[in-house]
């Protein structure tokens, strides 16, 4: 059974994970939802006009008035720059597993900070909201991806070939990959 708590504010050494508001809608189109070479890896198009992201910025908003609604900002503690987006969703009552996704705007890739993010909201799953395993998958063409889940303690459990199709209409295989309560917090704990 999942502990829901909403998406409260995660700490870790450079970034605050936090709810986004309708402030941050011009950020979030500049630095990563109007740039193909984030959405290229997603299955949403670029934004084309800030509009879009508006429309996007109240339904994410309007989704915190839930408890199951985990959908965070990413900001730089230095200069308080919003720099991505990071989620959990998907939650399967009757498994107790969910999927995690993000994103982080191309000025700010390779700098560590999408391993940082991917680390701490794993721990969260497992540590606060008794999540049973945490999925995700990414295009084959984009093994950066791969990388941090590998560095967050995830596991490559295959490829499913012509996995999704992506705005531009081009099917794409993927890896998918999960990490299992007991790998987080050892056979024993995860086990009770
Ligand atoms: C995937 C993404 C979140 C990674 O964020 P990031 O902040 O750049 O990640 P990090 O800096 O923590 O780590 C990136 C790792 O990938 C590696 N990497 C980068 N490009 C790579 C490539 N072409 N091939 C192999 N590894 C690559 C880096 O070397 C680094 O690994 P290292 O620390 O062992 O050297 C970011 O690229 C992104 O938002 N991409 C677009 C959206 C997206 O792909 N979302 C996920 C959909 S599944």
């Amino acid at each position: 059974m999942f502990d829901f708590c909403g998406t409260p504010t995660i700490e870790t050494d450079r970034l605050i994970l936090r709810k986004l508001c309708l402030d941050d809608t011009q950020s979030a189109f500049d630095h990563w939802l109007s740039d193909e070479r984030v959405s290229d890896h997603r299955v949403s198009p670029a934004h084309k006009n800030v509009a879009e992201t508006k429309v996007r910025m109240e339904k994410v908003v309007g989704g915190y008035d839930s408890k199951e609604f985990c959908y965070w900002g990413i900001e730089l503690k230095d200069g308080q720059v919003l720099i991505g987006e990071v989620d959990l969703y998907d939650f399967n009552p009757s498994t107790g597993n969910c999927e995690v996704s993000y994103s982080i705007g191309y000025n700010w890739w390779n700098k560590g900070y999408g391993t940082e993010t991917l680390k701490a909201v794993v721990k969260f799953a497992f540590i606060h909201m008794n999540v049973h395993k945490l999925s995700a998958a990414h295009n084959t063409d984009n093994p950066a991806s791969g990388r941090i889940m590998e560095k967050a303690g995830m596991k490559q459990e295959g490829i499913i070939r012509y996995m999704i199709r992506n705005a531009k209409g081009q099917y794409k295989d993927c890896a998918v990959y999960g990490i299992l309560r007991e790998d987080y917090v050892g056979e024993e704990e995860g086990s009770k």
